[in-house]
């Protein structure tokens, strides 16, 4: 068994390192988002809609859009960097990389090996997670079991998209809801204690799967002349059929948190659910009697940038001063797959 050594203001102890299960403790969070903005004006000059149709349909007034020869992993790493400060630690003391992502720089490698490269961190391993907007939900989720194990001690967690990059600009029945941004987390070991994740619940139904799609560039549709004349290498969205499902899973996804953390749901201070649609928060909040104050929302900056947004949002909350020691933070999502999930941190 080994010792841990912790100095503090009345000296040096000395104690057998527990065998876990571990903490797994936010140790620094830090997003990234393109210079350019597109307004819903701009968006007015590319298709049929209006600021006020996008405004009171979605609660989105800009979005942030990836500048030609940048990919995921560029934004990525600007927010892996800030994510290591915050944390105190440099990529040579990282164990494992996980990227939550459908618009990785290419089908392979992963995003998280090349964002290995970009970083110059040691040969660890490196994986993505495809879980649609749930992708940092389920990437936060597979860390903590790593660490909660002892496998690993200092996770990096990137929630990452470009979507613009597969966006349908002439479909305004999507692409007025997209946007890119990057946010990452540092996923530290603790000796078993009141701080870290406490619960984490995800959930998948794959016959929902064509609801929300992108049905080229895989093995299925490989790309084609006729694939792109078709415009198959687009995201696809039933945007009607899966509102309802959003609501739903992302409440279920509280109430199952919330039970199995046992913590009362009035004592969660801060909410940060998936950024889809203002009204689908809206209707969440209502839904679990929840106070909307309690809830986090910068929709109105970002739109919705799939696995990066609850992500981009605690960074956003931390850094705004809203996240305080011993605080209850809830993150929820829901996403293609269809995928739907949540953590609950002690912070
Ligand atoms: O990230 C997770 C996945 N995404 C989601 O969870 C999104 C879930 N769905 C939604 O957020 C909403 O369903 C949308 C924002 C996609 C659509 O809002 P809606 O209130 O459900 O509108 P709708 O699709 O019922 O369309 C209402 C009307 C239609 O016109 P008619 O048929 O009533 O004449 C649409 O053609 O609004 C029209 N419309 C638009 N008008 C102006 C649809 N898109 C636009 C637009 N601008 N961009």
């Amino acid at each position: 068994m080994s010792i841990v050594r912790e100095t503090n203001e009345t000296g040096v102890t000395e104690r057998p390192e527990p065998t876990g299960p571990w903490s797994a403790v936010i140790a620094g969070t830090g997003h990234a988002v393109p210079d350019k903005v597109m307004t819903n004006a701009d968006l007015e000059k590319l298709v049929d809609t209006s600021d006020e149709w996008i405004t009171e349909r979605t609660g989105m007034k800009e979005r942030r859009i990836t500048a030609d020869g940048e990919a995921a992993s560029d934004l990525a790493l600007r927010a892996a960097h800030r994510a290591l400060d915050d944390a105190g630690l440099t990529p040579a003391d990282l164990d494992l990389i996980i990227v939550g992502t459908v618009t990785g720089d290419m089908l392979f490698p992963s995003t998280a090996c090349v964002l290995q490269a970009k970083l110059g961190a040691r040969n660890i391993a490196a994986m993505d997670v495809s879980a649609g907007c749930s992708g940092f939900i389920y990437a936060l989720s597979t860390a903590r079991h790593f660490i909660a194990a002892g496998t690993y001690r200092n996770v990096l967690v990137v929630g990452v998209e470009v979507l613009s990059r597969i966006t349908d600009w002439t479909d305004r029945g999507t692409c007025v809801l997209l946007g890119d941004g990057a946010g990452a987390a540092i996923v530290r070991r603790a000796p078993p204690g009141p701080q870290g994740i406490l619960a984490d619940f995800l959930a998948a139904d794959g016959t929902r799967g064509p609801d929300l799609y992108m049905p080229a560039g895989g093995s299925a549709i490989p790309a084609t002349a006729q694939s792109v004349q078709q415009r198959l290498h687009y995201l696809k969205m039933n945007g009607n059929a899966i509102f309802k499902v959003a609501v739903r899973s992302m409440a279920e996804a509280f109430n199952r948190l919330v039970r199995s953390a046992r913590v009362k749901a009035e004592d969660i201070n801060l909410l940060i659910p998936h950024q889809a649609n203002l009204r689908i928060i809206q209707a969440v909040a209502r839904t679990l009697h929840f106070p909307e104050k309690k809830v986090f929302i910068n929709i109105e900056k970002y739109a919705n940038t799939s696995s990066a947004t609850t992500i981009i949002a605690l960074d956003e909350a931390r850094r705004k001063g809203l996240v305080h020691v011993g605080d209850l933070v809830m993150l929820v999502a829901f996403g293609a797959g269809l995928t739907w999930g949540g953590v609950l941190i002690r912070w």
